[in-house]
């Protein structure tokens, strides 16, 4: 009942339990012994102590490098009725076998605080491997701010998914999430707005209340080693040139109409207002970028590049003299120029820069990774483009869209604008396959990941986004990790599955 479904698995008969004589041996992999202990203890009351030696009653956990079979990701666990040895050829592995080995457990092992339960497993064998290296779920900060326990919480749900990337999208017109040392005003200013957008967006109607809030550094930096210590990475999202009118309110020096600043933008939509193409707000941009990357040691950085309305820049004398300095073809180019400029300085860090899909055609820098967001087909595109491309339509992985056409779902994007795609149901985010057709073999496989997108400008709370985003994770998951089965198979995996959000007190759409 393992979700995602390992590649193989095969059970047999008796039981191994764990006692208070159980101990962990993990000479070359203690931290994932501590990850092990700091998932099971305060739940079961084990202690689940070290062991020097591979005795009865033991969980071995043992790197081996050369079994190049299982790669970087995968795992070979076997569950016997004398104890559980997990093989993986680093930490990475052993971590999804510690998932898996937890999903063999009573549903109480997801409790999040002390649970009765005979902590009792069928002895099984396990082998298993990712399909994409990149298993990602987008989650929009900046439209409202959440609390920093549920991004734990949010690590903890992709982590039991053995989905490896949290993407934090951190600024947004509407809020400004991301505390920058350099640029208090930022927060002070841009974090915080004076009212809220109300009903649908097209309804262009906002009301009184006032919302804010942001992460300092130090809240981040613990998240990022919570992540870690679960193998998951964050990957922080900084968008630009666009989506910036939060920063453009705190710093109207950045934009191109520095005597009628905006606010901090109060309804939801694409704004116009956006960067101007200074030096000096590239150099500030920089600096930025650098106490991101201070905070946040992910290899992959997100400078967004999506929607970025060109009338500010063609109203503009600095952005024409700019345009003839550069040689560039028009406004339209500014958006390449400006990822130019950024992705440039990430790459000189050692990060590598990730872009949504407007950038494909825009001389992007060829190691930049493309995310795929306005249709299946631009992965295609983005590949021809020379990028390595993550998958994440926004018609079968945005988890913000509703999950079915029947009157009663919540308020959501799709209530102002029609869709020609039907619902985002969970047996259509299962049916998903990421692999573009009829591409010649090496630019499929730069197809490196798949990540789901949840926009929370009608999630305002943690409970909404968690209805949004279960159980369809699930599916997502188990389409990123590659082992589907058929759905109805799925689906008798998932009613267990959904006994464990209960016992982790999720929120969740209750299964058709
Ligand atoms: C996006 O949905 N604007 C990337």
């Amino acid at each position: 009942m393992l979700i995602p479904r390992p590649v193989s698995i095969s059970d047999s008969a008796g039981s191994f339990a764990l006692t208070p004589a159980t101990a962990i041996h993990a000479p070359d992999a203690p931290e994932v012994a501590a990850l092990l202990r700091e998932l099971l203890t305060p739940v079961t009351g084990l202690p689940l102590p070290d062991a020097a030696e591979h005795g009865p009653h033991t969980i071995a956990l043992h790197v081996d490098p050369g079994a190049t079979d299982l790669g970087a990701e995968g795992y070979r666990l076997d569950v016997a009725r004398t104890g559980v040895t997990a093989v993986a050829t680093g930490p990475a592995g052993l971590r999804w076998a510690v998932q898996a080995f937890r999903q063999l457990l009573p549903v109480a092992a997801f409790a999040r605080g002390p649970a009765d339960a005979a902590w009792t497993v069928t002895p099984v064998s396990v082998v298993d491997t990712p399909r994409y290296p990149w298993r990602g779920l987008l989650l929009d900060v900046g439209r409202w701010h959440k609390p920093v326990a549920w991004l734990r919480t949010v690590v903890d749900l992709l982590a039991m998914h053995r989905m490896n990337v949290l993407h934090l999208h951190l600024t947004e017109d509407q809020g400004w999430r991301f505390e920058v040392r350099k640029y208090p005003r930022l927060t002070e200013v841009g974090a915080f707005r004076r009212a809220s957008p109300a009903g649908h967006e097209t309804d262009n109607a906002s009301d009184d209340t006032p919302h804010g809030g942001f992460y300092t550094q130090d809240e981040l930096r613990d998240l990022v080693a919570y992540a870690a210590r679960r193998g998951v990475t964050i990957v922080p999202e900084i968008d630009l040139p666009g989506h910036m009118q939060a920063a453009i309110a705190a710093y109207p020096r950045l934009g191109n109409d520095p005597e009628n600043p905006p606010e901090v933008w109060t309804r939801f939509g694409v704004s116009t207002r956006v960067l101007n193409v200074a030096d000096e707000t590239v150099a500030f941009v920089k600096d930025v970028l650098d106490e991101l990357m201070d905070v946040f040691p992910s290899p992959w950085i997100h400078l967004g590049g999506d929607e970025v309305p060109l009338d500010e820049w063609q109203a503009s004398p600095e952005a024409a003299r700019r345009i003839a300095a550069e040689g560039l073809d028009g406004a339209g180019d500014l958006l390449g120029w400006w990822i130019r400029q950024v992705a440039a300085h990430v790459t000189a860090a050692g990060r590598r820069p990730v872009l949504w899909d407007e950038l494909v055609g825009q001389s992007a820098p060829a190691d930049a990774i493309v995310m795929a967001w306005r249709g299946h087909d631009r992965i295609a595109d983005g590949l021809r483009d020379g990028h390595d491309v993550i998958a994440t339509p926004h018609e079968h992985l945005y988890l913000n869209y509703p999950a079915s056409d029947a009157p009663g779902e919540p308020l959501s994007i799709r209530d102002g604008y029609p869709d020609p795609h039907g619902p985002t149901t969970l047996d259509s985010v299962y049916a998903y396959r990421a692999e573009p057709a009829g591409l010649p073999q090496e630019l499929a496989s730069r197809v490196v990941g798949v990540q789901a997108n949840m926009w929370c400008e009608y999630a305002p709370t943690a409970e909404r986004a968690e209805y949004d985003l279960l159980p369809r994770l699930a599916a997502v998951a188990e389409v990123a990790w590659g082992a589907t089965t058929d759905p109805a198979a799925f689906r008798t995996r998932l009613a267990t599955h959904v006994r464990r959000f209960d016992a982790a007190g999720l929120t969740y759409r209750p299964l058709d």
